[in-house]
């Protein structure tokens, strides 16, 4: 593993900061974000230094004093915070409405649950444009600006018009849709153009990075591009925007490390003594349509009504980690899962044995390596999911016992884990029913070896070499150095016509 260290000072932009800024019994207290992009972005801000830009959660005038409470959070961690700030309309329009109502539907291909409502594109651009004030007030010519994600597409367009000279690249952490599915969106050329304006342009997956080039040939349709591995380059007029695949891992060593520690283990084993002869299947969500947990609630009910041997044998603990709950679409979400967790376990539940145990909170560091650790079989069925972060930290934290994965073809991670995962369509609830019944009988060597491959992978494509990967990308000379990433081709049956 190495660590690059260009000298450019690292200037990390973020919706969110690592830290959320609460206010509970009169006092602020921090409380960490939840969600894949905080928990990757730490380890590289803290391995390297820097400062990472983002919103502290709260909206203006609501926390004084807020960059002394700021320094506070970070006193140790290597790095400064500084903090944007906007009022509770443009929190509304910007970051549940433009953000949360029209780009994440659509970009995980759910466009029948977006809200094109035209004022939250007005408050996209206005929040945007303050992200680029705080990041010029914040930066030097020299130093290199990563903006992060989907809520902040426009900033480098709006830096660019406030005369930033300083090279910038963008990472999306989230799916980028197919052409059909983009073309819906009412501000569809505006925001590829602005996409433009960045240096380097990445993606979690070869099909994220093919779905936007075509895209871009509406634009511009005899874009020139060369290259054709994992960073390629396209003439925008006189310039050139880098575009490439670059999957974000985990820091695989602590998380198998701490999966290890006394406490973890303990804890774990705990966790399983509740649940004698059983084997554990475990899914961890953030409360999201995407994750596809209905699907997956009715998938373990369609196993158990076919498969009853699993009877006393199974037991799916799911945690449902709070998200995003002022808007419509996740509150009934909520209520949606309630009802299922119920339904099933009223429908199965006998003496000794409940079907379904449903957490809903946030876990603790050790809770969550511990359930981790307790599981046998984890199963992560997003609809669509960037990369999905949990099924790598399962992997990591898992340790040489003989765990297993069903993981959605539709997740970012299929790719690098598809010869150890079992790897299922979510819509399908009769193949994820027999992917559970076969991970239960999977004998011990076969989930070794399954386990040992995608464990090597999350290893070697850590967070370090994704950072790495991509700030070489920014500024190698020579981009034949970047091999392409593992793709997933669906497996095709034969069909006699
Ligand atoms: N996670 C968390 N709090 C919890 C449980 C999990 O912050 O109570 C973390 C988990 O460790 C993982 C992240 O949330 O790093 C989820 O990332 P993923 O890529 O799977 O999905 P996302 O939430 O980003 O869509
Ligand atoms: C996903 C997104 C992140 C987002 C996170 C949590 O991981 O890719 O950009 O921060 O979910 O969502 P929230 O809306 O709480 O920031």
């Amino acid at each position: 593993m190495t660590h690059a260290h260009p000298s450019h000072r690292l200037i990390v932009v973020s919706n969110r900061l690592p830290v959320i800024l609460k206010h509970e019994d009169g006092r602020w207290i921090f409380r960490p974000g939840s969600g894949g992009l905080v928990g990757a972005l730490a380890p590289v801000l803290r391995n390297r230094g820097g400062t990472w830009i983002g919103w502290p959660g709260v909206v203006e005038g609501e926390a004084p004093l807020l960059s002394q409470l700021l320094r506070q959070a970070t006193r140790d961690s290597g790095y400064t915070l500084k903090p944007v700030t906007f009022g509770a309309a443009e929190r509304d329009d910007f970051y549940h409405g433009f953000s949360n109502e029209v780009i994440w539907p659509l970009f995980h291909d759910l466009q029948s649950h977006c809200n094109f409502e035209p004022r939250y594109w007005d408050a996209y651009q206005k929040v945007n444009r303050r992200f680029a004030q705080v990041i010029t007030e914040n930066a030097r010519a020299d130093d290199f600006i990563w903006v992060h994600d989907y809520q902040l597409m426009n900033v480098g367009r709006e830096l660019r018009a406030l005369g930033m000279s300083a090279r910038m690249g963008f990472f999306l952490h989230i799916p980028f849709p197919p052409l059909d599915i983009y073309m819906k969106l009412p501000w569809r050329f505006p925001l590829l153009r602005a996409l433009l304006e960045y240096d380097l342009i990445g993606f979690q997956t070869l099909r994220d990075r093919r779905n936007f080039l075509q895209c871009l040939r509406l634009i511009a349709p005899d874009l020139s591009i060369s290259g054709k591995g994992q960073v390629i380059t396209v003439r925008v007029g006189s310039r050139e925007v880098r575009v490439g695949t670059f999957p974000i891992g985990i820091d695989f060593h602590e998380f198998a490390q701490e999966g290890q520690s006394e406490t973890v283990v303990r804890t774990a084993n705990h966790l399983h003594e509740d649940l004698p002869g059983r084997q554990v299947l475990l899914g961890i969500d953030r409360l999201d349509y995407t994750k596809g947990v209905c699907h997956r609630f009715e998938a373990f009910r369609n196993a158990l009504q076919r498969f009853p041997e699993l009877h006393h044998r199974v037991t799916l603990i799911q945690v449902v980690v709070p998200s995003r709950e002022d808007i419509p679409k996740y509150h009934m979400l909520k209520m949606d899962l309630e009802r299922l967790v119920g339904e099933i376990n009223g429908q199965f539940t006998q003496s000794g044995w409940v079907p379904i145990h449903y957490i809903f909170r946030s876990l603790n560091r050790t809770e969550l390596l511990a359930y981790y650790r307790a599981c046998e079989i984890a199963l992560i069925t997003p609809l669509k999911d960037g990369m999905n972060l949990v099924c790598k930290e399962f992997c990591a934290a898992s340790s040489e016992r003989d765990s297993a994965l069903i993981l959605s073809e539709f997740a970012g991670a299929a790719a690098q884990l598809q010869k150890g995962a079992l790897l299922v369509n979510p819509y399908n609830v009769e193949e994820v029913a027999e992917a559970i019944h076969r991970a239960v009988q999977m004998p011990t060597d076969e989930r070794r070896a399954r386990m040992h491959k995608m464990r090597r992978s999350v290893r070697d494509y850590d967070i370090f070499w994704w950072v790495d990967s991509f700030l070489q990308a920014a500024i190698a000379r020579d981009l034949s150095d970047f091999p392409a990433p593992e793709e997933y081709v669906p497996h095709t049956e034969a069909i006699s016509l």
